[in-house]
Parts: structure tokens; C-alpha cells; sequence
């Protein structure tokens, strides 16, 4: 019956809708309390996927509808903590019935802007085991599954200071350049095996770490002299008169749901810009 007898209420007609992009399926997110990650997490719900998210801050609810609720599953840790990854993606096929169709690798931090004369062993070693060592005990983890059904899709997210050396510190450079390897080298390997493995490579944008580099200027813990070498290259995305970053998170969770759907499906091994033509500079 298309309407009630008594339209004298608010009608709900029994929802029939499948969205074919999630359906059904299950994608793990690092990453997913906060910016980019959130955004991800928000989207693909949206789309019907069943989401595990993983971060080391806590998760507000709040900011899920409710009725995504019953497909999203949080595990709190510290992935660079061993044994992390691995107990996320466990916990993720105990939740979810034992497939993983999509991973994105967003957890990250940002460094310091230290240059190679003046990193300490430290912040190098954070900055490399988070955006680097991470993503790829994460890809460890899920490939087993991916090859068993001979599909999976992985999104990397690296950012402008993969292929320039000229918008933050070295680790964090290294870090992301390091990760666009890794994405290339997980694409080829196992391109015959169902499995797409791509990096995108957002400019500014408006979050925690964004706002940290567009007030930067000044802080405690900055390496003052490399930032100054950085931040005209910064300004030139910023738009006049405003240090806000210009791109928001759901925008680059728009580009990562393009490459994790159908229509990219011969799209492998790129490290696709997300950043209204910064990196051509
Ligand atoms: N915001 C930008 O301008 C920008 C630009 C280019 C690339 N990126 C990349 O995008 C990704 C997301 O950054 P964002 O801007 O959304 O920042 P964000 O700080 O809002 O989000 C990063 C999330 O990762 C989590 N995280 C950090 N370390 C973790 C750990 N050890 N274990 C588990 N979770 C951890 C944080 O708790 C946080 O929720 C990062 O990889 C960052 O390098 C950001």
C-alpha cells in the first residue's frame, strides 16, 4: 500500500533503498575520531557500509546519525603500539562477519618542521612509525583477507608533501613520500589479485593539522627558521587575507569514496592531488 488509510500521522514507508557502493560491505578506517578521518568514517556510513574505526583519541557518537550506529564498530589504541593494527582488524572481522572490502589508512600527525639539521631521534621516529610504519602494518593485516575473496580496495592517505619537499619537516616528508612507495609497490604486487591499492594527496585542509600549520607562526616546539622557509609556500593555497585552509575534509572524503567505488576500478597505483592545483607549484 503506497499510503497510509489515515494520513492524519507522518508517514515512513519501509525503506527498500540499497546503496550498491556499501551494501553489505565493511571498510576499517585509522584514523576516524577526528578531520579527514570523521569525514570518511560519515560517508561511507552514508553509503551503507559497515565501518570499523580505529583512533587513539575517543569517539563522539554524536557525530554519527543514529541509524549508523549498528554498522559502525570504534577500537580505541595506539596503532604504533605493536600488536595494535593487527587487533584492530581482528576486532573489525569479529564485529562485521570476517570480510574487510576497504581499508583507509588516515590516522597521521604532522611534525615539527625541523629540517634534517636539527629532527631528533624522537620526533623522527613518531613521525615515521605513525605515517608510515602504520598504513603498512595495517596493509599487512588485511591483505590475507582481500586475497582470500581476490578483492579489497586501499586508500593511503599521504598528502602535497609526498612529492614536495617544500610544505613541511623532513620527517613528515620522508613519511609521506615513504607512503606513496608503499601504495605503488601494494598496487603492482597485487594488481592481479583483485586488489587497488591508491594514495591521495590533499593540499591544506581545514582541520586539527591544517589549523596547526596555517597558525604555526611562532608556536612553542616549531622550528622557526625551516617554517619560515615554508610558510609562503603555504600562503600560496591559503586564499588572500586568510590563513584558512580553503578545502574541507568531506571534499577529500569525496575523492577517496571515488577511488574506493566501481567507477574507479582501473585505477591503481596513483597518488591522486586533492589540493586545487597547489602541487603544481
Ligand atoms: N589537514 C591537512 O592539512 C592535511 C594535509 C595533507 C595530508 N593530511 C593527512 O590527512 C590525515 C588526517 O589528518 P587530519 O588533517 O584529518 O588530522 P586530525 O588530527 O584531525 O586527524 C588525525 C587522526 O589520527 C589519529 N591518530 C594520530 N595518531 C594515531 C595513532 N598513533 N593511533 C591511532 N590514531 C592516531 C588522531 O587521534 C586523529 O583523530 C593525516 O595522515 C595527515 O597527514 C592532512
Amino acid at each position: 500500500m503506497l499510503y497510509t488509510p489515515t494520513p492524519d500521522s507522518l508517514y515512513h514507508p519501509p525503506s527498500t533503498h540499497i546503496d550498491p557502493l556499501g551494501y553489505g560491505k565493511v571498510a576499517i578506517v585509522t584514523g576516524c575520531a577526528s578531520g579527514i578521518g570523521l569525514s570518511v568514517t560519515q560517508l561511507l556510513l552514508s553509503h551503507q557500509f559497515s565501518v570499523c574505526g580505529l583512533d587513539i583519541s575517543e569517539f563522539d557518537y554524536n557525530l554519527l546519525r543514529v541509524e549508523d550506529h549498528g554498522r559502525f564498530h570504534f577500537h580505541r589504541g595506539d596503532l604504533t603500539e605493536p600488536g595494535v593494527p593487527e587487533d584492530g582488524v581482528r576486532i573489525s572481522r569479529q564485529s562485521f562477519g570476517g570480510r574487510i572490502d576497504v581499508l583507509i589508512n588516515v590516522a597521521g600527525i604532522l611534525d615539527n618542521f625541523s629540517s634534517a639539521d636539527g629532527i631528533t631521534p624522537e620526533i623522527w621516529s613518531k613521525v615515521l612509525a605513525t605515517n608510515l610504519t602504520v598504513p603498512v602494518m595495517m596493509m599487512r593485516s588485511v591483505l590475507p583477507y582481500m586475497k582470500e575473496r581476490k578483492e579489497g580496495v586501499i586508500i593511503n592517505v599521504a598528502s602535497t608533501a609526498a612529492t614536495s619537499g617544500a610544505v613541511a619537516g623532513i620527517a613528515y616528508t620522508a613519511s609521506k613520500h615513504g607512503l606513496l612507495g608503499a601504495t605503488k609497490n601494494v598496487a603492482w604486487r597485487f594488481r592481479n589479485e583483485g586488489i587497488r591499492c591508491n594514495a591521495v594527496l590533499p593540499g591544506a585542509i581545514d582541520t586539527s593539522i591544517g589549523k596547526t600549520i596555517a597558525t604555526a607562526s611562532g608556536k612553542n616546539g616549531l622550528d622557526p627558521e625551516a617554517y619560515a622557509l615554508v610558510e609562503p609556500v603555504h600562503a600560496l593555497q591559503a586564499l588572500p587575507s586568510d590563513s584558512t585552509p580553503t578545502i574541507t575534509p568531506l571534499e577529500v572524503a569525496k575523492t577517496i569514496i571515488f577511488l574506493v567505488s566501481d567507477q574507479a576500478r582501473t585505477i591503481n597505483g596513483v597518488s591522486l592531488p586533492v589540493d586545487k592545483a597547489w602541487g603544481v607549484v
